[in-house]
Parts: structure tokens; sequence; C-alpha cells
């Protein structure tokens, strides 16, 4: 067991296990892209861990973008406007791959998806660690995913609760509440 501020998360996905589910991944893109350089995009922050192993895995030529989905004020008050912050790569005309660490309602990657399809990219495809299929509740194919879990909160492996957990190189669930 560990603590994070004030919850206490019990072990769930082993080292050895998110190995071989990125191992996986890796394999079944490396299938679907053959004779293509991928631009792999992994979002921050939650899945640097994730896109680290899978390139290491990663067996042909590819490019790495990194980028973050962030939110201002507009210009009327109440309005929220998201833009995406940190691609320093063109992707006209490129295959995409999208590499998050989890889809969750699906609310943050059907935004991410149509921010990206204004860059010109040939194709994007999405590709997600964790995926929890109660909640996702969007149209958007995810082609690539390492695990269905149930609906439970998770940190480890780049995932956060309230910024701690990341640095976990296996996965935890959500057990109980401390007393405090
Ligand atoms: P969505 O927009 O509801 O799909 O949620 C996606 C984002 O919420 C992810 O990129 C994570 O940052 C965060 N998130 C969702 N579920 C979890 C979880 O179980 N643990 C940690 N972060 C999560
Ligand atoms: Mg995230």
């Amino acid at each position: 067991m560990i603590q994070l501020h004030d919850k206490i998360f019990k072990p769930f996905i082993s080292s050895g296990e998110l190995d071989e589910t990125v191992s996986n991944m890796v394999q079944e893109v490396t299938k679907d892209l053959a004779g293509e350089i991928p631009v792999f995009v992994a979002i921050l922050n939650g899945s640097f861990m994730f896109a680290s192993d899978f390139l290491k895995k990663y067996p042909s030529n590819c490019e790495i973008s990194f980028l973050k989905l962030a939110s201002y004020e507009g210009t009327s008050s109440t309005l929220k406007v998201k833009q995406l912050v940190g691609l320093n790569t063109s992707l006209k005309n490129r295959t995409v791959v999208v590499l998050e660490d989890i889809v969750d309602t699906g609310n943050t990657i059907v935004e991410i998806a149509d921010l990206l399809a204004n860059e010109g990219a040939k194709d994007i495809k999405i590709a997600s660690l964790f995926y929890k299929p109660e909640v996702y509740s969007k149209d958007l194919t995810i082609d690539y995913i390492g695990m269905s879990i149930p609906n439970k909160f998770i940190v480890g492996y780049g995932l956060d609760y309230d910024e701690l957990g990341r640095n976990l190189p296996e996965v935890y669930q959500f057990y109980k509440q401390t007393d405090k």
C-alpha cells in the first residue's frame, strides 16, 4: 500500500505487465505503419513514461513531439478556450500517432483530436495505454488500447493524484481515504 496526500492506494498493475502491454502496442502500431515514418505526439504530463518506453521499443524510424492541452479564459469571461502548446514539428501530410496515458470520459482526447485535425496530418491515430470503457462516452475511435480497466482511479507510471505518484514504476488503484 502507498499513501499520496489523503488517499491510500493498493498495487494494481506490475511493471512487468506494463512492459508487456507496451510491447504489444508497439507491435500493433509497427505492423500497421510499415513503410511510414510516423510522428508520435505524446500528451504531457501523464504520458511521459509510457511515451519513453514505447519509443525505446519502436523498431523503425520515427519522430516524437510533446504537447500539452492548455486552457485559458476567452474574451468572454466564462468562455474557456483550449489550445495545444509545445508542438514543434509540422504534421502536414504526416501519419500521426497520439500517445495518451489514459482515456476516461474521452473529453480530453476528443479536444486534442479536434485541435490536431487542423494541423493537416494525413492520418491521425490514437493510442492510449489505459481506457475506462464504463465511462467513455464519445464516438471517436481509440485505435490502440493497451489495457481496459474498471472505473477506479489509478496512479503511477506517469499518472498522478494531485501531482503525486507519477514516479512510481507500477500502477496503483484507489483503495481508501485516510482518516484525516
Ligand atoms: P478524460 O478527459 O475524462 O478522458 O480524462 C483524461 C485525463 O484525466 C487524463 O489525461 C488524466 O490526466 C486524467 N485521468 C483520468 N482518469 C485518471 C485516473 O484514473 N488516474 C489519474 N488521472 C486520470
Ligand atoms: Mg493526461
